[in-house]
């Protein structure tokens, strides 16, 4: 059995997994957000880019985008799938430390990836790094899993499944005093007799809407809107996902 840091293996199957769905999800609020708010897309960023399905999206519409993140896998992915597009750069850079060539207009970081971040201090840390990155007038546009969804999405039986030749086992567990998930991912590879194991663990940690809030403002973003990511509503008790608009 082998392990490898998150994403390490799990970047073959991320985007049948979680990506395409999240995607089609980010993508749709994405255009209404561009309705409701003045958002220039020209020169963007798009932090903890994963496979880089947003940022190919961004591409295509036409910005200039840094697709950033800090695993150097997932980056391998995002690689191949931006290949040839000469308005991508591609960074490794740690979103508590951004120093982007140039300052954008709108920073993107989406689906949960600030909820990787385990400590109070990091998020302080990446709020502040993503208003130094953007310009004056500049849109953040981020999210963030909910206690609810995290709490709610654990399950002490095991989720088997098969995908793109591995078998796939998922475990997940939640620690209420830490307000963090655990989530361990094996894949055994079919061809060889499920023999060969890979493994590795993900942690998310959710905040309030409250703390997050706080963390953007106390980082200098003069407006900042929280919204249930499922319509864009007002959140409520039941929100699984929040989503951030802040203004610098
Ligand atoms: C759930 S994936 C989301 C990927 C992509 N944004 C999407 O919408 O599909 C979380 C991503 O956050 C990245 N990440 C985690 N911690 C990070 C950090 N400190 N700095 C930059 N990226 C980070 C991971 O490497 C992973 O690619």
């Amino acid at each position: 059995m082998r392990t490898a840091p998150p994403y390490g293996f799990s970047c073959d199957v991320y985007d049948r997994l979680v990506g395409e769905y999240a995607h089609q999800h980010w993508r749709e609020n994405c255009e209404r957000l561009l309705k409701r708010y003045p958002m220039d897309l020209s020169l963007v960023a798009d932090v903890a880019c994963g496979t880089g399905l947003n940022a190919a999206y961004l591409a295509e519409r036409g910005s200039e985008v840094y697709a950033v993140d800090v695993s150097p896998d997932m980056l391998r992915k995002a690689a191949c799938r931006l290949a040839g597009r000469r308005n991508v750069v591609i960074l490794r850079q740690d979103m508590r430390y951004l120093e982007l060539p140039r300052r954008v207009y709108t920073l993107f970081c989406a689906t949960d990836s600030l909820n990787h971040l385990l400590r109070e201090e990091d998020i302080i840390l990446a709020a502040g790094s993503f208003f130094r990155s953007l310009r004056p007038g500049g849109h953040l546009v981020c999210d963030a899993n909910t206690a609810w969804q995290l709490r709610e999405g654990a399950d002490e039986v095991p989720w088997e499944f098969e995908l793109e030749g591995w078998r796939v086992t998922w475990r997940s567990g939640w620690d209420e005093e830490s307000q963090t998930a655990v989530l361990g991912i094996s894949l055994r590879r079919g061809d060889e007799g499920w023999r060969r194991e890979l493994r590795e663990t993900h942690r998310e940690r959710a905040y309030s809407a409250s703390f997050l809030c706080g963390a953007l403002r106390e980082a200098g973003f003069c407006e900042v809107e929280v919204r249930d990511a499922a319509g864009l509503g007002k959140p409520g008790a039941l929100t699984r996902r929040l989503l951030f608009v802040a203004v610098k």
